[in-house]
């Protein structure tokens, strides 16, 4: 295995680990480019690097020598891999906007194989909710984050903040990737709450913040899944590597999603529908006059239980929110609306659901039944597509 491995160094004590990092690497078999900040080069010598590399370590963005051997863009077409270890508070801020003042920032923004960053920081810098949501944000556009452990640090302080063993990064870099439980299997998910307009300037709505819709179709495509996101209107960066549909209003979801649903293995419809439009949408917006008046409104089309009902009808699995009568309501939906699989969740009550990051699901299917207990949106959304997956290629298989 040769794996082009590029190695960013940033200015911290943790600096001193990437020595041995690029150690295990090149002792894997593993080729190691080498870039450094500039500050990184206050706490270690690139010659360090050069020698345990065998390459020259670059340190500048617009240096003419560099540019000529091998410049930033080539760099970062030459990696299979790119690890920012020890990576800064400053340098994943400038990662996570865009900025582009410095090679490593600006290779950040070159690459686009996978990257990972390894943060080492003080433990209040770590925990500044600037910082994390940050790395939040970096981890919305696939950036794996590595670390930070737990410890004593250099500061004196103890906590969350000291830089992964590199023992544990080169592990982590150098794994083949696994083939997923969904590899090539096309995925179509439904997210987000529909607009249903009474006028321009006013419409009907859910409540739905389509984070449960949106982890789902990033675990999917972590699974090897080739997703197709129809999304309503809502407040999230979509993941990277699928194909997002934005729509508004339920009969614009109807339409994408039975577009798409003839080619699709699975179609999970997590978007919060509304169940009714208004019967006429005015063209001009509504004057306030009498001081009460009606609205008419008609049902829209079952998105779920149409795609359920086509011929060549992929795994279907809707969702259902209630808040009473739990079970009995999803075994209802299971059956009428003809899915292979249902997931509920309690809805008004004090934890989970709407806006909330965590949530908790009962998951019914024929015969089947199964409780995936309250935790993050991202872990939930990973169980249940570990589920789906499985009844997926049962089904199959008959
Ligand atoms: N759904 C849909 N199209 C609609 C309404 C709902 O595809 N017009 C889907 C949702 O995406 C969800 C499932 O149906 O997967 C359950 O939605 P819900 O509104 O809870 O069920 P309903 O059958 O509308 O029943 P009720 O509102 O009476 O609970």
């Amino acid at each position: 295995m040769n794996k082009h491995v590029l190695l960013a160094i940033c200015g911290g004590i943790a600096a001193y680990k990437s020595a041995e990092l690029v150690r295990l690497l090149r002792k894997q078999g593993a080729e190691v480019r080498v870039i450094m900040t500039r500050s990184a080069r206050e706490f270690i010598s690139p010659l360090t690097f050069q020698a345990l590399s065998g390459n020259p370590v670059h340190t500048e963005l617009l240096d003419i020598d560099e540019e000529n051997a091998m410049g930033h863009i080539n760099l970062a077409r030459w990696a299979d891999v790119v690890i920012i270890a020890p990576a800064t508070a400053n340098t994943i801020a400038k990662c996570a906007h865009g900025l582009a003042d410095d090679l490593v920032s600006t290779l950040f923004l070159a690459a686009t194989c996978p990257i990972y960053i390894a943060p080492a920081m003080n433990q209040a810098m770590w925990n500044k909710s600037i910082t994390q949501n940050n790395i939040r944000q970096l981890e919305s556009y696939g950036v794996t984050i590595i670390g930070p452990n737990v410890g004593d640090q250099a500061c004196g302080e103890t906590g969350f903040g000291r830089m992964a063993e590199p023992a544990e990064i080169c592990q982590l870099l150098l794994a083949e990737p696994e083939t997923g439980i969904l590899q090539g299997v096309k995925v179509l998910i439904s997210a987000g709450p529909t607009r249903e307009y009474i006028d321009p300037v006013r419409y009907i709505t859910n409540r739905s913040s389509g984070k449960m819709g949106y982890e789902l179709a990033r675990a999917a495509a972590k699974a090897g899944a080739n997703v197709t996101l129809v999304s309503g209107s809502v407040n999230l960066v979509a993941p990277t590597g699928l194909k997002l549909v934005q729509i508004e209003t339920a009969a614009q979801m109807y339409n994408a999603v039975i577009a798409q649903a003839g080619d699709a293995d699975i179609y999970i419809g997590a978007a919060a529908v509304a169940d009714y439009s208004p019967v006429i949408t005015e063209k001009d917006k509504i004057k306030k006059q009498a001081e009460q008046t009606n609205l008419v409104l008609q049902q829209t089309k079952d998105i779920l239980a149409e795609v359920a009902r086509l011929s060549n009808a992929p795994f279907t699995v809707g969702f259902a929110a209630e808040t009473n009568d739990l079970e009995a309501y999803a075994q209802e939906k299971l059956l009428n609306k003809n899915l292979d699989m249902i997931a509920a969740n309690w809805v008004g009550q004090e934890q989970g659901g709407f806006d909330s990051e965590q949530n908790a699901l009962e998951v019914f299917w024929d015969k089947g039944h199964t409780s995936l207990a309250m935790t993050d949106k991202n872990q939930l959304a990973e169980q249940l597509i570990n589920l789906i997956a499985t009844k997926f290629n049962e089904k199959n298989r008959v």
